[in-house]
């Protein structure tokens, strides 16, 4: 079954990066110039998916504006001369997919958020990805999930390995090589204490859920950090039919923290069209005065 529908959840408080996420989604910080909620609809829409839900909270509205058309800025570059490609770039943001909003009214965790997305999943398999994860690459991750659930007919979680010192801050997966990388999926824990690691496999920021996952949200109490947590009801789905992990390709930036924020300007900048030439001379230069 091919996999038409996407969900963002993208209403975390996002206090860890603080102050600038005061009042600025985290989602909607850039990277260069584009906000990070933009790659990831550009990822799913290059996916074949078609309709999004994007899960909003309270001052998050910007988000809403930022995917609208805006008649006034548009108007004014069609006046402007050499500004069509520029114009062009701007609608067509709003010509990614069809998207939709739901409001989280307090931030109870990511399965919460993904509970909030029923009525518009219905009863087809969906996709998730993470409001703050970026990942950039010639084949979309979320398309080669979507590939996975088509060839194995199960939930498919994005997998990579982390560094072992890291571990204890994402999720572990209990796995088994299947075939190039695919990995058969059987247990999973969130935020393992170092006796309770099952490897360095960690889901980073995206997954294809069946429609059961809300029976079974229902289900889960509040886990880590009292939130309601997606792996806890996942681990439920690993544990029974088993769930699919994919090694996907690609780079991952996380948005949620400051370090992941730096190294995306950085190397996305280096690969930029318009001064990834200029802006890697002068990281040369710098780098030479760095001891
Ligand atoms: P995170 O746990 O990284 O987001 O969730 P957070 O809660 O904003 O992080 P900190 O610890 O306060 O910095 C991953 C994704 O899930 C969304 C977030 O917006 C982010 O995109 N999320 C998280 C929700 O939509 N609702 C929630 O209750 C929690």
């Amino acid at each position: 079954m091919k996999i038409k529908k996407a969900v963002i959840p993208a209403a975390g408080l996002g206090t860890r990066v603080l102050p600038a996420t005061k009042a600025m989604p985290k989602e909607m910080l850039p990277i260069i110039d584009k906000p990070a909620i933009q790659y990831i609809v550009e990822e799913a829409a290059k996916s074949g998916i078609t309709d999004i839900l994007i899960i909003i909270s309270r001052g998050k509205s910007i988000v809403e504006d930022h995917f609208d058309r805006a008649p006034e800025l548009e108007r004014k570059l069609l006046e402007s001369k050499g500004k069509e490609e520029l114009y062009n770039s701007i609608v067509e943001i709003s010509n990614l997919a069809n998207i939709t909003y739901v409001r989280q009214q307090e931030p109870k965790g990511l399965g919460h958020a993904i509970m909030l997305a029923e009525s518009f999943v219905g009863d087809e398999p969906f996709a998730v990805l993470y409001g703050d994860d970026v990942i950039i690459g010639e084949d979309p991750a979320i398309g080669q999930l979507c590939r996975a659930y088509e060839k194995f007919g199960k939930g498919v979680v994005g997998i990579k390995e982390v560094p072992k010192e890291m571990i204890s801050k994402y999720s572990s997966m209990k796995v088994e090589h299947i075939c190039e990388n695919y990995f058969n999926v059987t247990d999973m824990v969130e935020k393992p204490s170092p006796d309770k690691i099952l490897s360095l496999y960690s889901i980073l920021g995206r997954c294809v859920l069946p429609p059961e996952i809300f029976g079974i949200l229902k289900n889960t109490a509040p886990g880590a950090g009292n939130e309601i947590q997606l792996t806890d009801a996942m681990k439920v789905l690993a544990r029974g039919e088993g769930m699919t992990g994919v090694d996907f390709t690609g780079t991952r930036y996380d948005m949620g923290n400051k370090l992941g924020i730096l190294k995306a300007w950085v190397e996305v900048g280096a690969n930029h069209p318009e001064f990834g030439d200029e802006f890697k001379e002068y990281i040369k230069e710098f780098a030479k005065t760095l001891k």
